[in-house]
Formats: C-alpha cells, sequence, structure tokens
C-alpha cells in the first residue's frame, strides 16, 4: 500500500484539516510529519468541533492508529494538554492509538521566550510568529543542541539535560536580548514529569510505519502549514521554520521515495494568509470582511492557534502552479467555495506582471514579488446555496465552471471540494 501524502498549497489554514479527516477514513495509520503546536487543524464531527494542534487530524477515527513523526517538534506540555481534553470527549489516545517518534524533538519554555525575543527585537520587521518557540526549537535541532523525545525514555537525565539547556538559553535571554531568564529547576522538574506520561507513546516510527505499508496498510501523512510557508520554497524569510512540502514527508517519517502514491495539495477557494509578508492578490474593504467572515462561527478567518484575523484575497494561480511543481501534487482539494457563494463576479489571478513584462513563475525575491501586479480573470458567480451539493452534478453551472477553470490553469484534477465545515459537506 502506498504512503498518500496532504500538504498545504498556500500559506496554511488550507482545511488540511478536515480534508485529512476525509481521507483517514480510508487509512490504517495518520502522521504528521513536521511543524508543531503552530498548526491550528480543525476537525468537525456531528455538533463537536476538535480544534488540534500537534495530535494528528484522523485521532477522530477509531481504529486509526496516529503517529507524531521526526519532523514534528512536540511541546509536551500542549501535547498533554490536548490528549487529555480529547480523553475527556471519549476519544481513545492511549499507546496503542497515539505513537510519538523517538527522534522528534522536544519544545521548552526557553525556546518560546527566546520566539517572543526575537520577534520583539525585529520590531517592525517582525515575522508574526505563532510565538510558539518553533524557530528556536528547529535552530537547535539543526545546530544539535536539542532535545529529543526518545531521551523521555529516562525522565531524571532528560531533567539534567533541561536544566542545562534552559541555562544556555538563559545566557542569551539575558545578555544578548536582555529578556528575563527562564526557572531552570522548575522547568526540569516539569519536563521529568511530561517524560513519565509520554514515554509510553514512543516508537521508532519509521520502523512502524514500514511495517504498516509492508503489510498492505494505506497510510495518510498529514502536512502542516503550506507550501509558501515552506523554509527553501516559501516567501523567505516571512516562513515557518521547518519544510512543509511532501518531500519532507519522507524526511520527516523515515521513509523513502519509492512508498509514495497521491498528493493531495488542498487550497481554499480564495487566499488567505497569517503574519507578515507579500501578498499579490490581498484584498481589503467589504470584499475582505466578506471573505474573512465575523469571527462568530469557528470556520470564519480568524487564527486556530493565535485568534488573529487573516488576511485574505483572490485565488492565485501562478502560486497554485508553483505548488503543483514544488510538491509534485497529483491532486488538488478546494476548500470553503460555499464562502464565494452570493458573489455576482468572482476574480481568479492567472499570472503576474513586473513593470508592464509576464512573469511566468512564483519569484523568489519579495522585492520582486512585492512589485507583482496580478492579472485577474473575471469568472460569473452563482447565487445559490451550494451547501447541500454532494456531486459535482448538484453545482450550478458556474461554480462547475469555476472548478473546471482551476482543474485546467494547474494541470491536475480537482476530485474534492468541501461546501461547508460538516464532515459531511464535500463534494466529489
Ligand atoms: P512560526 O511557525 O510560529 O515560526 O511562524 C512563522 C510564520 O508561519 C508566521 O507567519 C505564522 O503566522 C505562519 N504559520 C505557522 N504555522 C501556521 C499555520 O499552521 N497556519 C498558518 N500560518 C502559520
Amino acid at each position: 500500500m502506498p504512503l498518500n501524502i496532504v500538504v498545504g498549497a498556500q500559506w496554511g489554514d488550507e482545511g488540511k484539516g478536515r480534508i485529512t479527516d476525509y481521507l483517514a477514513a480510508g487509512a490504517d495509520v495518520v502522521a504528521r510529519f513536521g511543524g508543531g503546536d503552530n498548526a491550528g487543524h480543525t476537525v468537525r464531527v456531528g455538533d463537536e468541533t476538535f480544534k488540534l494542534h500537534l495530535i494528528p487530524s484522523g485521532i477522530v477515527h477509531e481504529g486509526v492508529v496516529c503517529i507524531i513523526g521526526n519532523g514534528v517538534v512536540i511541546n509536551p506540555k500542549v501535547l498533554l494538554r490536548e490528549m487529555d481534553a480529547l480523553a475527556a470527549r471519549g476519544v481513545d489516545v492511549s499507546p496503542a492509538r497515539l505513537k510519538i517518534s523517538d527522534r522528534a524533538h522536544l519544545i521548552t519554555p526557553s525556546h518560546i521566550a527566546l520566539d517572543k525575543a526575537y520577534e520583539s527585537a525585529r520590531g517592525d520587521e517582525a515575522i508574526g510568529t505563532t510565538l510558539r518557540g518553533i524557530g528556536p526549537a528547529y535552530t537547535d535541532k539543526a545546530s544539535r543542541g536539542g532535545l529529543r523525545a526518545g531521551q523521555m525514555v529516562e525522565p531524571e537525565s532528560l531533567a539534567d539535560a533541561v536544566q542545562a539547556h534552559v541555562a544556555w538559553h538563559n545566557e542569551t535571554l539575558t545578555k544578548v536580548m536582555g529578556a528575563e531568564a527562564v526557572e531552570a529547576g522548575s522547568v526540569a522538574a516539569d519536563f521529568a514529569g511530561y517524560a513519565r506520561r509520554l514515554a509510553p507513546h514512543l516508537v521508532d516510527a519509521s520502523a512502524y510505519i514500514d511495517d504498516c505499508l509492508r503489510a498492505g496498510k494505506p497510510v495518510l501523512a498529514e502536512g502542516a502549514q503550506g507550501t509558501l510557508l515552506d523554509l527553501d520554497h516559501g516567501t523567505y524569510p516571512f516562513v515557518t521554520s521547518s519544510n512543509v512540502t511532501a518531500a519532507s514527508a519522507l524526511v520527516g517519517l523515515g521513509l523513502g521515495p519509492k512508498v509514495v502514491g497521491d498528493v493531495f495539495g488542498v487550497a481554499k477557494a480564495f487566499t488567505s494568509r497569517v503574519g507578515s509578508g507579500p501578498f499579490p492578490t490581498e484584498l481589503s474593504g467589504e470584499m475582505a470582511l466578506r471573505l474573512r467572515g465575523t469571527g462568530e462561527n469557528p470556520w470564519d478567518e480568524f487564527g486556530t492557534t493565535t485568534g488573529r484575523p487573516r488576511r485574505v484575497g483572490w485565488l492565485d494561480l501562478v502560486m497554485l502552479r508553483y505548488a503543483v511543481r514544488v510538491n509534485g501534487l497529483t491532486q488538488l482539494v478546494l476548500t470553503k467555495l460555499d464562502i464565494l457563494s452570493g458573489l455576482p463576479e468572482i476574480q481568479v489571478c492567472t499570472g503576474y506582471e513586473v513593470a508592464g513584462a509576464a512573469m511566468e513563475n512564483f519569484p523568489a525575491s519579495l522585492s520582486i514579488l512585492s512589485r507583482c501586479t496580478p492579472v485577474y480573470e473575471t469568472l460569473p458567480g452563482w447565487d445559490d446555496d451550494i451547501t447541500g451539493a454532494r456531486r459535482f452534478e448538484d453545482l450550478p453551472a458556474n461554480a462547475q465552471q469555476y472548478i473546471s477553470f482551476v482543474s485546467d490553469k494547474t494541470g491536475i484534477p480537482i476530485p474534492l471540494a468541501s461546501v461547508g465545515p460538516a464532515r459531511s459537506q464535500i463534494v466529489k
């Protein structure tokens, strides 16, 4: 059985959680391969809404084993809080169902303190991080000063390592950043406690998934963030600190490329972004308010992790074609198509122009990107309520045309589109 991969094709928040939830119905294992609790994946089951930051969205499917892969950075306090909240709602999060790679890295309070200190020092140039310690944790991983989840098998020795690690960060916090020190002793004691609870969940995730694939069990790799937040391929430096594109599913789970089946790219029917950085199709005024929603509903455009209002704009096909290429997408899934209902016309960006010249590819340079003017095609809108549609034929002709247009211009099929927040509101 192959490994299918789900990634975000835009700037995150595309609705990967609910699409993973949909695809998880056909999987035995769902594995997160990168990011940390900067992610916020919302899954609605019946009247219940589950907001997950670290635990794979497959957890709400009984019988699906969920894995947090080696590419993830784990804040153990957040993970335990999330596990307790799920357990309180009757979801099984025992070690048989939730497994953690012993090679994943841990986020500590001093990573979070550093994230805040660096953001505040950047002033007007701030990245707009989620302040969850993600960047400093991946920095420590790359500079070989990180703490690995596998160290939790020996809580006392982990506590010693945490104590030294926080003391090391305190040097930078107090002497370089002029920030408060983090209390190393109490953090070390907390981590010994987290380790005692989480150690039974540790596995060699690569070996576990390899065994599943060899036994013919379908495995779904759940991405976090989105292509344009990728450390290499995103709008650097306004990106997250890890790779998030499809290839990182293999590194983040410990697998080789031959296992890959389909790569699903999830994109909203429009575009959104949280944090700073250029956004060629960004809208303001009435239309932005219309696409963003008021914040009353959990699916309105406000960050799941931070609550910040998201910036919104028209669909950008230059970006989507780029996402198709750098991820090797085989399928595209459009979410929130219903939000476009009622608009008389819909704009879609089909190209960029810089100083009057056409720009074929998504540029690496932010200075060029910020000077790109979108070239729009205007498509007719539809008035009908499409939230009850379940088949392509149920959609009004103009909504069908919108999907076909995006599929033609990106060159890949669109087998699924969501038309509302509920699990069943998917058009095939
Ligand atoms: P960090 O990952 O917290 O370091 O944040 C870096 C950038 O990525 C910021 O612009 C965040 O808003 C953005 N970001 C990180 N995770 C997500 C996500 O899950 N959805 C949307 N944006 C995200």
